[in-house]
């Protein structure tokens, strides 16, 4: 069965990759991205590296590389779909139905399911108001949530009664139709007779409103302990959770300073009635670049107010880091004797929330306080071991500047020169970069070898245009706005530049995805290509990332580069009055570049 792409796109995104892989290798971070052995060929020094931030992995040794369902197919030895499978089990997404699938997105425009959506609010919102329906999810909110019913209005929050069929009816009677209902999510469809049902069955709702004040999703919540505690909205033609954050309709007007960011729905309104109303949230997922890029255009600062727990400490380093790569000032709240900001908030008060908003510290800050309480520093032993831990943090640091004031911080704390710290740190650096580049020399060594390739056969023929291919796809892969103008026909580009096979179907498949509803994205290349082709792909990702100008003039000279080692292929190919008519062009041109530069 063909896995519809949104599902293999949301496994991908709910993946932690960090932690799938630290299954199979003892991880060391290193910047943004870990390293450490590669499992897939043996080798001393570590040139295997994961990059949390993009999901994917790649080693400078053999060149493996791709996505978690890459990593997977490798490990496990399995086939794509069902790589995807054992990923969806891990984080306990049950697979699509093949019925579903061929029912979402038939057509159902975006504006149709925006209508839908907001029929479906007002019914919700109508039942819990109604003492007919709605009093256990009234009684919920108020009496053991202890919201008010301003911040329950404010909220749009509503109820969705018990029974199959409430909803379903109501939005029949206003001219929806069945398919138009499944695709947005708000019925699900009979196995047996193809009818549909209510999705949201007695749960409290959570409407989720984007800026322009549409509503794009919701969210039910079960009043009591079962399971599922929440079921969510799944990507529809106007919804895709990585592209939105809960009560951004509300933080936007306000939030230019800063933004809190919590884990769950009750966290924030808890958070807005407590008078901070710059809080928002990840709609259930950990939060991605996209998110990030987000957060990027409302605000300058960050604070990460997850829950106390392990997981929820986990998360917000996670998060951090995200955060950190789009230039965000990050913070981080270490909230104690509470699980997460909405009981802290119960418990102790807005104004104490205040003061501990008030203080809440840096990234790097945090790192500090997570390092030094580990040791006890009066012991000699433990505070070399503390001091080793920090400099490793501080060398991870790309900003010298950074890096200095972090010095000067954890010197003060362990009570050591600076200078001490600074050797270090910069020791380490040193290290960091000599390894780079022995692995980039090995890679240069390894790719002299490229007669023998079993991924691209007519590189050997064809070193010269398969280099440029490279080249070209490579800022394909790295860069949207690319894929974009060669979809667009802005920039001429199609397959039959392409020279080596391979490359070309790269190149095809690159472009149908760009094409495609969802976009294009990594993991779904894996559908086509199997995992060597993957880290090939990678590969070609990665060389170019390494390269200082990949700019819009450098991405037209590979074109003209490619089309010039195609023009002359066909000459050679040709009979000789070709071969001779391409000379002689290319002479002219030769001159005609002297003479204008004299
Ligand atoms: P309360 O338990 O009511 O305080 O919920 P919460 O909003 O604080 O949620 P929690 O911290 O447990 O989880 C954070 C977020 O993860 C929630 O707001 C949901 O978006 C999401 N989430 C939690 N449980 C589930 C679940 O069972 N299914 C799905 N799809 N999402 C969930
Ligand atoms: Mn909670």
């Amino acid at each position: 069965m063909r896995l519809p792409e949104n599902f293999i796109q949301e496994v991908v995104e709910r993946t932690d990759i960090e932690e799938l892989i630290g299954h199979y290798v003892t991880l060391k971070r290193a910047g943004a991205n870990l390293v450490g052995l590669c499992p897939f060929h043996s080798e001393k020094t570590p040139s295997f590296t994961v990059t949390p931030s993009k999901s994917m992995f790649y080693c400078f040794g053999c060149h493996a590389g791709g996505t978690a369902i890459t990593f997977v197919q490798k490990a496990e030895n399995l086939e794509f779909a069902d790589a995807v499978e054992f990923l969806a089990n891990r984080i306990g997404l049950p697979m699509p139905r093949e019925s579903a699938d061929s029912i979402r997105d038939a057509g159902v425009p975006r504006k149709r399911v925006l209508e839908m959506n907001l029929e479906a609010a007002k019914f919700f919102r109508a039942c819990l108001f109604d003492p007919r329906y709605g009093s256990p999810g009234m009684a919920y909110l108020k009496e053991e949530r202890g919201l008010s019913e301003a911040t329950i209005r404010h909220f749009g929050l509503g109820f969705a009664p018990e029974g199959f069929g409430m909803l379903t009816d109501h939005m029949h009677r206003l001219g929806f139709r069945d398919e138009e209902l499944q695709t947005a999510f708000l019925c699900g469809k009979s196995r047996n007779t193809g009818a549909s049902y209510d999705y949201f069955r007695n749960r409290v709702i959570f409407p989720i409103i984007d800026p322009a004040g549409n509503i794009v999703a919701f969210g039910g919540r079960v009043m009591d302990d079962s399971k599922p505690k929440y079921l969510n909205t799944s990507d529809t033609p106007a919804f895709r959770k990585s592209n939105h954050l809960f009560a951004l309709n509300f933080a936007r007007t306000c939030c230019a300073e800063q933004m809190i960011l919590c884990e769950g729905y009750m966290d924030v309104i808890a958070l807005h009635a407590a008078g901070f109303p710059y809080a928002v949230a990840t709609l259930g997922t950990a939060i991605t670049p996209n998110h990030a890029r987000i957060f990027a255009r409302y605000t300058k600062k960050v604070i990460i107010s997850y829950d106390a727990d392990e997981a929820g400490q986990n998360a917000a380093k996670k998060a951090m880091q995200v955060l950190g790569e789009v230039g965000m000032d990050v913070r981080v709240l270490r909230l104690t004797g509470a699980k997460d900001p909405d009981e802290y908030i119960r418990k102790f008060g807005a104004d104490r929330f205040r003061r501990v908003l008030d203080e809440s510290r840096t990234g790097f800050e945090y790192q500090l306080e997570g390092v030094l309480g580990k040791y006890r520093l009066e012991e000699g032993a433990e505070k070399i071991r503390a001091s080793g831990e920090l400099c490793q943090v501080i060398a991870s640091y790309p900003s010298a500047v950074e890096r200095e004031v972090y010095l000067a911080q954890a010197a003060a704390r362990l009570e050591l020169p600076a200078e001490v710290l600074r050797n270090s740190v910069q020791r380490i650096r040193d290290q960091q970069q000599a390894e780079l580049r022995r692995s980039r020399s090995r890679e240069a060594q390894a790719s002299i070898k490229h007669f023998g390739d079993r991924i691209n056969p007519e590189s050997a023929k064809e070193p010269r245009a398969a280099a440029v291919e490279e080249r070209v796809l490579g800022m394909l892969l790295l860069f949207g706005e690319y894929r974009q103008a060669v979809a667009s026909g802005e920039v001429a580009l199609s397959a039959d530049d392409f020279i080596t096979d391979f490359h070309r179907r790269v190149f095809e498949e690159l472009l149908r995805l760009q094409d495609s509803p969802s976009g294009f994205r990594p993991e779904l290349l894996g559908e086509t290509f199997g995992p060597d082709e993957m880290g090939r792909i990678q590969k070609m990702e990665v060389e170019r990332q390494g390269m200082s100008e990949n700019g819009p003039e450098v991405f037209r000279s590979a074109i003209a580069a490619l089309r010039e080692v195609r023009k002359q292929k066909e000459a050679q190919k040709g009979d000789l009055n070709t071969q001779l008519a391409y000379l002689r062009e290319k002479k002219a041109k030769l001159h005609k570049g002297k003479v204008d530069r004299t």
